[in-house]
């Protein structure tokens, strides 16, 4: 080997020592290192068991005045007529039991709720998290994504300039992916909870559509139809994504399947919500496949171009968003990747009640 080789090699092998004490340095240095995503192969999880749901926003129907919670605001902006509250001056973390059973409700009535300024809530931490997120349903754990470490209770979002995509965003034209979250349990979450612990300077916004006003765009027969069908929601892709080794490599749970009705009855506020999704939805029960296609394909199509009952999320520091997951749908918007910033979120998210049928009666079978 030449001196010059020799030099090279030295060179080459400081600055790489440089650029791992740099990255060590970045999570150290990092305010919130100690939530980044950890993945354990061996982290393996029991099949979940049904509960019985008491959904807190029911406490809240006989409360003399349902929006208590709010009377301190400092301002109150409906970020679209049927869908999306803004709220400024209100601590989510000093809610107390009445005041989230209150929130609870006013989420369910309005699909999604954003809270500025609550730098309080989300530096509360995970014992605050699982707290609060215990309040509203029982905490789920998600079979496949990133989680703190000791923390299975908590799903991330995570991308910086060192990571790539939880999937292949070159795989299609669009990111838009509409969906209701892990749709495929028997008991789907409610109330949910997320934030970001680092936002980029702009992108990753977050898209919603209110799933009850999708459903009231269609005429009457129609819904009388779709009130009589029922979808079998999939966890299987999800997880075989995972085992093809990408987004982290980890099932901790092996992958279910559930018959859920296409429209469902919120059980509070008896509004009847359209639950089918692309992400997880896989076919209509009891159709043939070309019907149960066309038809799946109409409504993701009708969910996904209705621009007028949407709402999009423009995340600041110290933003908290929570949506009723039973009513709407949403999307991530993956535009920040070329920025190498970093987008840290972290979603809570209890379970509620299996889906009820919007018609009396209507049989779900089992897989
Ligand atoms: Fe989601």
């Amino acid at each position: 080997m030449s001196t010059t080789e020799t030099i090279n090699q030295a060179s080459e092998a400081v600055s790489s020592l440089t650029l791992k004490t740099g990255e060590q340095k970045d999570q150290e240095e990092y305010r919130y290192a100690h939530l980044l995503p950890h993945f354990d192969p061996s982290e393996k999880f029991p099949a979940l068991t049904p509960f019985e749901h008491v959904d807190p926003g029911s406490r809240a129907l006989k409360h003399a005045d349902p929006l208590a919670f709010l009377k301190n605001a400092a301002r109150v902006v409906q970020l679209t007529p049927r869908l999306g509250t803004e709220v400024r001056g209100v601590s989510l973390l000093s809610l107390d039991g009445d005041g989230r059973d209150q929130l609870a409700l006013e989420v369910a009535r309005r699909g999604l709720m954003v809270f500025r300024d609550q730098h309080e809530f989300i530096d509360a931490g995970p014992e605050s998290y699982l707290e609060w997120g215990r309040h509203f349903g029982r905490l789920h754990v998600h079979p496949t994504s990133g989680h703190p470490k000791n923390h299975p209770e908590f799903h991330l979002v995570y991308k910086d300039a060192n990571s790539t995509f939880n999937f292949e965003v070159d795989e299609s034209i669009t990111t838009t992916v509409w969906h209701s979250d892990v749709s495929y349990e028997l008991q789907p979450p409610g109330l949910t909870t997320f934030f970001l612990l680092s936002v980029p300077s702009t992108g990753g916004d977050t898209l919603f559509t209110s799933q009850a006003s999708t459903l009231r765009r269609l005429s009457a027969p129609f819904v009388a139809f779709l009130r009589t069908l029922s979808a079998v929601h999939s966890g299987v892709e999800q997880a075989a994504f995972s085992r093809s080794g990408r987004r982290g490599g980890v099932v901790r749970r092996e992958p279910v399947e559930h018959v859920h009705p296409l429209v469902r009855r919120h059980p509070v506020t008896g509004e009847e919500a359209l639950y089918v999704n692309r992400q997880f939805t896989r076919r209509i029960v009891g159709l043939k496949k070309e019907e149960s296609e066309t038809l799946l394909n109409f409504l993701y199509d009708h969910v996904s171009k209705a621009g007028d009952l949407q709402a999009r999320v423009k995340w600041e520091p110290g933003t908290v968003v929570l949506w009723d997951n039973r009513v709407t749908a949403h999307s991530a918007i993956v535009d920040y990747g070329e920025l190498k910033e970093r987008r840290h979120g972290l979603r809570i998210t209890p379970q509620a009640e299996r889906p009820i049928p919007a018609l009396e009666g209507l049989e779900l079978p089992t897989l």
